[in-house]
C-alpha cells in the first residue's frame, strides 16, 4: 500500500512536474521571440516531456488509490535576458527537481514504500539525463554561440530534436 506521507509528496511533485513544463514553454517563447527558432524547439518538447512526468505520477497515484488533488501552477518567474539565461536557469532547476525526486525517494524508503522507490528508480535516472543534457547545452553554447555561425549550427541541431514517449509505461 502506498504510504500516505509518499503520496503527498508525490501529489506535490505532480504540481512541481507541470511547473516545469511552464517553465520550459517560457524558455520557448523567449527563444522565439529572437528567431532561435532550434532552442525553441528543444524547450517545447522539453516542455511535453515535463507533462508525460506529471502525467505517470498522476497515474501511478491513481493505480494506488491515492485521491490526487491539482493546485494552481505557479507564473514562470526566472529572469531571462541574454541568450545563454535559460540554459543556466534550467541546469539549475534541474538540480532542484532531482532535489525534491531524492526528498520522495528517501522518504519511501524510511517508510518501507518499495513499490513506490522502484517506481522512482526510473526518475533518477532521467534525472541524470535531465543534468547532463542542461549542461551540455551550456558548454555547447560557451564553445560556439558567440560566434554567429557557430549559434546558427548549434539552432540547427537543435531543431533536429524529435519528442519521444517515456520509456517508462504504466498499466
Ligand atoms: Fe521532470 Fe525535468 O524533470
Amino acid at each position: 500500500m502506498l504510504n500516505k506521507k509518499v503520496g503527498d509528496l508525490l501529489n506535490i511533485q505532480v504540481n512541481k512536474e507541470f511547473y516545469s513544463a511552464y517553465l520550459y514553454l517560457d524558455f520557448a517563447n523567449f527563444y522565439k521571440n529572437r528567431g532561435l527558432d532550434g532552442y525553441a524547439n528543444w524547450y517545447q518538447i522539453q516542455a511535453k516531456e515535463e507533462m508525460d512526468h506529471a502525467l505517470l505520477m498522476i497515474q501511478y497515484l491513481q493505480n494506488n488509490d491515492y485521491e490526487v488533488v491539482l493546485e494552481a501552477i505557479e507564473k514562470p518567474d526566472k529572469k531571462l535576458e541574454n541568450f545563454d539565461d535559460p540554459l543556466k536557469e534550467g541546469l539549475e532547476h534541474e538540480r532542484y527537481v532531482t532535489s525534491l525526486i531524492h526528498e520522495i525517494y528517501g522518504a519511501a524508503q524510511e517508510n518501507k514504500d518499495y513499490r513506490t522507490v522502484k517506481f522512482l528508480d526510473w526518475f533518477v535516472d532521467e534525472q541524470g539525463e535531465e543534468e547532463k543534457n542542461a549542461s551540455d547545452m551550456i558548454t555547447k553554447y560557451q564553445l560556439f554561440g558567440h560566434d554567429p555561425k557557430g549559434l546558427y549550427a548549434l539552432d540547427s541541431e537543435y531543431k533536429a530534436r524529435v519528442y519521444s514517449a517515456p520509456s517508462l509505461v504504466l498499466d
